[in-house]
């Protein structure tokens, strides 16, 4: 068992944990563990929105951003999502990873400040960039099985053995490395900025990312039933609450993502995506909200049940970004995407 802050990310405490350091979680998770030497790291999520029927004409933006991810100084991964959201709109979203902030400069000003700077692109088209680039303290990931990196966890040296800090509500918290000095309270509100027909999103501090996930790639089909019987459709009614009631709870936007391969078709991966206008407000949604507490529930039976042969794998992404760690651009999109409905 590990803790889940690495050694050079500790630092001395004026916030205490919230278990004992003799806890011991009733099963196990993992953690991505990046070296030293990497102090920043960048998430960006390029999406595309249109009608269905305008769907061949994202093929050429979407074509190009695949191929600019392979230039000089691209990044270590990425991959694809589409879901369609409240509107009816069709919405693919491109996420790319890196872990040297210098490298990511070079290329988003050679080919990703177009995606949605671009006032000549297709108007049957929308595009959005929204990106955080966290230094490492203001991050965590927790993994249900070390051996499949997902997210930004494919860049990083490798996966921690067991960690301590999971399986009680907090936990999330505790793995944050700033977590040991600081509440990450949010500061402000966002607002919006328009430039000739480019909608910006003025963040405020202590914003928060979540991409958590779920991949059922690998279960038999008893397992496969259960999860897509059982569990799947009380994470869907999470996600839906989320999506059309979020606001309510401090949950700017949602998105109930299907991951996609190259050619765009589904794959048997799916993952909520969400901004929060705070952390403590994500924590009290996962700790107390019925819909979480449902799903939950409909986990822990389930894993009860199959136990260590389960083969469902979950893993969660979470960032807490100041607000000069952020950029949100919005063009030619309608008003409830993303963070345009935080304005
Ligand atoms: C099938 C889908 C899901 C299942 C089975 C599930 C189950 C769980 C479990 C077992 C934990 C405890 C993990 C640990 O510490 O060991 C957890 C934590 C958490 N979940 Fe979910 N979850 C799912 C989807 C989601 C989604 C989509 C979100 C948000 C978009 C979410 C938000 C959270 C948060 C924030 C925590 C951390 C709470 C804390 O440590 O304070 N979950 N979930």
């Amino acid at each position: 068992m590990e803790p889940a802050i690495p050694d050079h990310l500790i630092t001395a405490r004026t916030r205490h944990p919230r278990v004992p350091a003799d806890y011991e979680p009733p099963y196990p998770s993992f953690m991505a563990r990046h070296g030293p030497s990497v102090k920043t790291l960048v998430m960006a999520y390029f999406g595309v929105q249109f009608r269905a029927s305008d769907g061949a004409a994202a093929k050429g933006p979407l074509a190009a951003i695949a191929a600019s991810f392979t230039a000089e100084d691209g990044p270590g991964h990425w991959d694809r999502a589409a879901y369609t959201d409240e509107q009816g709109f069709s919405n693919v979203i491109s996420i790319a990873y890196w872990d040297h902030t210098a490298s990511f400069e070079r290329w988003f000003s050679t080919y990703g400040t177009a995606w949605s700077g671009d006032d000549t692109a297709d108007a049957r088209l929308g595009f959005f960039t929204e990106i955080l680039k966290p230094s490492v303290e203001r991050y965590e990931t927790l993994f249900s099985a070390p051996d499949r990196a997902e997210g930004v966890a494919v860049i990083a040296e490798g996966m921690s053995g067991m960690v301590r800090e999971h399986a009680y509500w907090g936990g999330m918290r505790d793995r944050i490395p700033l977590s040991q000095t600081d509440a990450m309270e949010p500061t402000g509100a966002p607002r919006i900025e328009e430039e000739g027909g480019l909608l910006r999103v003025i963040p405020h501090d202590n914003i928060c990312l979540i991409r958590s996930g779920q991949d059922w790639t690998d279960t038999d089909p008893e397992e496969r039933r259960m999860y897509l019987e059982e569990v799947e459709p009380v994470l869907k009614a999470g996600m839906d609450f989320l999506r059309d009631e979020g606001l309510s709870c401090g949950c700017f936007a949602n998105r109930y993502m299907r991951v996609v391969d190259e050619a765009g078709r589904p794959v048997e991966k799916s993952f909520g995506m969400s901004w929060w206008k705070s952390l403590a407000q994500l924590e009290r949604w996962s700790e107390f909200h019925p819909t979480h507490v449902a799903i939950f529930g409909a986990a822990m039976k389930y894993l009860s049940r199959l136990g260590p042969a389960a083969k469902l794998r979950l893993y969660h992404e979470v960032t807490v970004a100041t607000a000069d760690q952020q950029f949100f651009e919005y063009r030619n999109c309608h008003p409830k995407t993303g963070m345009l409905k935080a304005g």
